[in-house]
C-alpha cells in the first residue's frame, strides 16, 4: 500500500509539498501550529500569493466540491503521528535576531512534538534548510523521544523550490537529493518519489551532511553569481560599459551560463540572504570560516546596491530628497511573490523616505505585506497612481506589468520624467524616445 504523508508546517514549501503529493495520489495530512492557518487551508485558501497553488489544494482539499478529499490540515501531532508513514519537516529557519547563525528552534520544536507520538516504525524527512550537522543531531533527539525508538528513522530531503515557481518546482525538480543511513530509507524515498514526479530528475543518494550541504552550498553559489555580476555593474559605472551586454556575452559560454546573471539592487527574499549568512556561521563553528569568507563579501556587495540605489535616486533629484516625490514600481523581494521578507525594494523606498523623501510604493501584490512593515510609506493601487506628481519614478521589483507600462502615458501623470531602472528590465529606448530620462545600473547614462 502506498505510505501516507504529513506535512508539518505549512509555509510555501510545506503547503506546496502537501498539495503537490495529493496531486501524484498519496493521502496526505498537513500540520500547522497556527490555528488560522489551519482553517484557511482547511477552505483550500492560502496565506500568501503563490501562482497555481490555491488551485492545486482546491483539487485535493477534503470536503471541497469537487475536491479528490485526499488532502487535510489539523493542530493535532497524535493524529499525524497515528496517520503518517513519511513525515516531512517544513517549517522554517529564519535568521536568529541579531546574529548570522539560522533559528533552529521551530525545526526543534516540530521534530520534539511530533517524535514523542511515534510508536511505530515511520520516516521522518526534513526538508528545512538547516546547519550542517541538525539531521545527526536530530535523528539522536527521534531516536531518544520516540516510543518506537529506532524504527522511528530520519531522512535528509532539501527543497530547492524558488517562490513564484513553487507548484512547478516541486512537480517537475531539478533533482531529487536523499540523505540516509540505510538503504530502505532510500527506497521509502525513491516510492514517494516515483513518477511522474521523478521522471527526468536526478535522483541524488548521499549522507546526512552532504544532503544538507547540497542545499546551503547552492543557495551561496547563486548568491555568489549575482553579487559577482552586480560587482561587474559597479566596475561598468566606473569604466562606462554595460553590464546588460556584458552579462549577455559572457553567458554564451555555456560554463558561465545565462541565468542568475541580472544585474540590479541585488538579491533579498527569506532564503538567500539569510542562508549565506547561516552558511558562514556554521562554518565558523566548525573551524571552516576560511573557506567562506568570500560570503561576507557577497554580502556586502549585495547590500551596497541599496545604498546605491538610494545614491542614484539623490543624485536625480538633485541632492535633495527632503519633500521630493518619489514613486516607487514594486515592494516584494521578486516578481510574482508577495513575499516582501528582507526586500531590496522595500529596503531603498525605506531608506528614502527616512532621509525626508515623500514615497509612494506599488506592487501588484506586495502592499499588504509591505504596509505591515512600513505603514509610514504611502501606497497605491496601481502604477498610475504611485507617478502621479512624482519627481523620480523608481523601478525596483521587475513585475511583467511594469514592463507592459506605456512611458508616454505614465509621463502625463508625473511631475518629471526620471525614471531609474533598478532592474534592468525596461527597455531604455521607448522610455527615452518618450521623452524620459532613463537611467539604470551598471549601463552608460546618455
Ligand atoms: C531561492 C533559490 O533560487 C531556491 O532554489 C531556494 O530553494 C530558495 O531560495 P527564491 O528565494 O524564491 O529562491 O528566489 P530566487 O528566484 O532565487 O531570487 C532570489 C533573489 O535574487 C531575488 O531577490 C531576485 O530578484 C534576485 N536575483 C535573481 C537577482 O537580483 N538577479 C538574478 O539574476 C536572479
Amino acid at each position: 500500500m502506498a505510505p501516507k504523508i504529513t506535512v508539518i508546517g505549512t509555509g510555501y514549501l510545506g503547503a506546496t509539498h502537501a498539495a503537490a503529493m495529493a496531486e501524484l495520489g498519496f493521502e496526505v495530512l498537513g500540520l500547522d501550529v497556527v490555528p488560522e492557518k489551519v482553517e484557511l487551508l482547511g477552505r483550500g485558501e492560502i496565506p500568501m500569493y503563490e501562482p497555481g497553488l490555491a488551485e492545486l489544494l482546491r483539487r485535493h482539499v477534503a470536503g471541497l466540491p469537487g475536491s479528490t478529499g485526499r488532502l487535510r490540515f489539523t493542530l493535532d501531532w497524535a493524529e499525524v503521528a497515528a496517520f503518517g508513514d513519511v513525515h516531512f519537516v517544513c517549517v522554517n529557519t529564519p535568521q536568529k535576531h541579531g546574529e548570522y547563525a539560522c533559528d533552529m528552534s521551530y525545526v526543534d520544536a516540530a521534530v520534539e512534538s511530533l517524535a514523542v507520538h511515534l510508536d511505530r516504525p515511520c520516516l521522518v524527512v526534513g526538508k528545512s534548510t538547516v546547519p550542517v550537522g541538525s539531521a545527526d543531531r536530530l535523528a539522536a533527539r527521534i531516536a531518544e523521544l520516540a516510543p518506537a525508538g529506532e524504527e522511528a528513522a530520519l531522512a535528509w530531503n532539501p527543497e530547492f523550490l524558488r517562490e513564484g515557481f513553487a507548484v512547478d518546482d516541486t512537480l517537475h525538480p531539478d533533482r531529487i537529493v536523499v540523505g540516509v543511513r540505510d538503504q530502505r530509507h532510500e527506497a521509502v524515498l525513491r516510492e514517494v518519489y516515483a513518477t511522474p514526479i521523478a521522471e527526468g530528475s536526478p535522483f541524488v543518494v548521499t549522507d546526512f551532511a552532504t544532503a544538507e550541504l547540497v542545499k546551503t552550498s547552492a543557495n551561496s553559489f547563486l548568491a555568489t553569481k549575482i553579487s559577482f555580476i552586480n560587482a561587474m555593474a559597479e566596475v561598468c559605472e566606473a569604466a562606462g560599459g554595460d553590464v546588460v551586454k556584458l552579462a549577455e556575452a559572457i553567458g554564451h559560454d555555456d560554463r558561465i551560463g545565462k541565468k542568475f546573471l541580472r544585474a540590479g539592487i541585488g538579491f533579498g527574499g527569506g532564503c538567500l540572504p539569510k542562508d549565506i549568512r547561516a552558511f558562514m556561521a556554521r562554518a565558523g563553528e566548525l573551524g571552516a570560516d576560511q573557506a567562506l569568507t568570500f560570503l561576507r563579501e557577497v554580502d556586502s556587495i549585495n547590500m551596497r546596491r541599496r545604498g546605491h540605489m538610494v545614491e542614484l535616486t539623490k543624485d536625480a533629484l538633485g541632492g535633495v530628497l527632503l519633500g521630493r516625490r518619489v514613486a516607487v514600481l514594486g515592494a516584494s523581494f521578486k516578481p510574482d511573490s508577495d513575499d516582501v521578507r528582507d526586500s531590496p525594494a522595500l529596503n531603498v523606498a525605506g531608506q528614502l523616505h527616512l532621509q525626508g523623501a515623500q514615497v509612494t510604493v506599488y506592487d501588484p501584490k506586495g502592499n499588504e505585506n509591505a504596509r505591515r512593515i512600513f505603514p509610514t510609506l504611502g501606497y497605491a493601487a496601481s502604477a498610475a497612481e504611485a507617478v502621479r506628481g512624482a519627481d523620480v519614478v523608481l523601478h525596483l521589483t521587475e513585475w511583467a506589468e511594469f514592463r507592459e507600462l506605456d512611458p508616454a502615458v505614465l509621463g502625463e501623470q508625473v511631475g518629471r520624467r526620471h525614471i531609474l531602472d533598478g532592474r534592468n528590465a525596461l527597455d531604455p529606448v521607448a522610455w527615452r524616445n518618450a521623452g524620459w530620462t532613463y537611467r539604470a545600473l551598471g549601463r552608460p547614462t546618455l
